[in-house]
């Protein structure tokens, strides 16, 4: 398949899960954010976004599902705020719920391989948080559209599950032999076609979807590839993907999430690139 067909049976998947997922939170959601201010990160999340500083930029999230994580970063300080996503149905439970909230945020329902040059250029801050990288097919490509939608200077943001936690298996309780049951070099698609509905655990008749996972060099190297510097990097115990609380609980020092901060060049252009000693790289002497 190709990179088209792979994200749009995603769609059809994440289309047919959103209303379990609005079904097991809305109403939660829709009060918390009624609340003037609220903020739904936590921790070690929050903390560096508040050393990173929303106030007065330019934000898009990628990937952002119901739009939850957007409407705090607006209520953070951030200027404007975009979240994109491909679901139809996500993207309408979240403009419901920004306006439900009077909160000044805008959501696009696109591809984030198709969105368009407009955007180039424009961004103060690429954010992304758990469980979208695993949804895109072409990890050195979706790089390159970060790249295109910062503005120089411009900085992505990235909380995940760790690779590492690919390798785990992705049930279990007290009991569980805690062992490795997956790879993690594998580039070929997962293809799934069980129950979306991590919040509310509903067993319904899932369209079929594909998820990628990636190892740490390979989102490294992509980032590097595209004139992305890595700026900072840290590693957690703490799960975020609502399916390794089991892992968490057994307290066995395993690093369930990452946090990775990338920050755009500010000029890529040859004629201004310099080395290390300050000249310009053209110089040949
Ligand atoms: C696990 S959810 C993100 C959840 C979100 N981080 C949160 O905590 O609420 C993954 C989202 O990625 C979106 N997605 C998958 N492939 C995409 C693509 N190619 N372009 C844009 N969004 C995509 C899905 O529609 C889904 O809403």
């Amino acid at each position: 398949m190709n990179l088209k067909e792979y994200t749009e049976k995603n769609r059809i998947a994440w289309n047919a899960v959103m209303p379990y997922h609005q079904k097991a939170k809305k109403d939660e959601w829709d009060k918390n954010f009624r609340q003037p201010g609220y903020i739904i990160q936590e921790e070690p999340e929050l903390s560096k976004l508040r050393e990173l500083g929303l106030e007065g930029k330019k934000v898009i999230h990628l990937c952002c599902n119901n739009g939850r994580e957007l409407l705090s970063l607006k209520n953070m300080g951030a200027r404007y705020c975009l979240g994109v996503d491909i679901s139809d149905a996500a993207i309408q439970g979240a403009v419901d719920r920004a306006k439900a909230c009077n909160i000044d945020v805008e959501y696009l329902r696109s591809d984030v391989y198709d969105l368009g040059d407009e955007y180039n250029g424009s961004f103060d801050l690429v954010y992304m948080t758990i469980g979208g990288l695993v949804w895109l097919p072409d990890i050195r490509r979706f790089f390159a559209v970060v790249n295109r939608l910062l503005k120089p200077g411009g900085q992505f943001f990235i909380y995940d599950s760790h690779p590492f936690s690919n390798l785990m298996p992705w049930e279990g309780d007290a009991e569980t032999k805690v062992e490795i049951t997956q790879p993690y070099f594998h580039s070929e698609a997962w293809e799934w076609s069980d129950s979306l509905d991590y919040y509310g655990g509903a067993e319904y008749e899932a369209p079929v979807h594909y998820e990628f996972t990636y190892t740490l060099s390979e989102i490294l190297m992509a980032l590097i590839d595209n004139q992305i510097e890595i700026r900072f990097m840290g590693e957690y115990e703490k799960d975020i993907s609502c399916g390794m609380e089991w892992l968490e609980q057994r307290s066995m020092k395993l690093p369930l999430s990452y946090i990775l901060i990338g920050q755009k060049q500010k000029d890529n252009t040859d004629e201004n690139r310099t080395n290390k000693t300050g000249r310009s790289t053209n110089c040949k002497i």
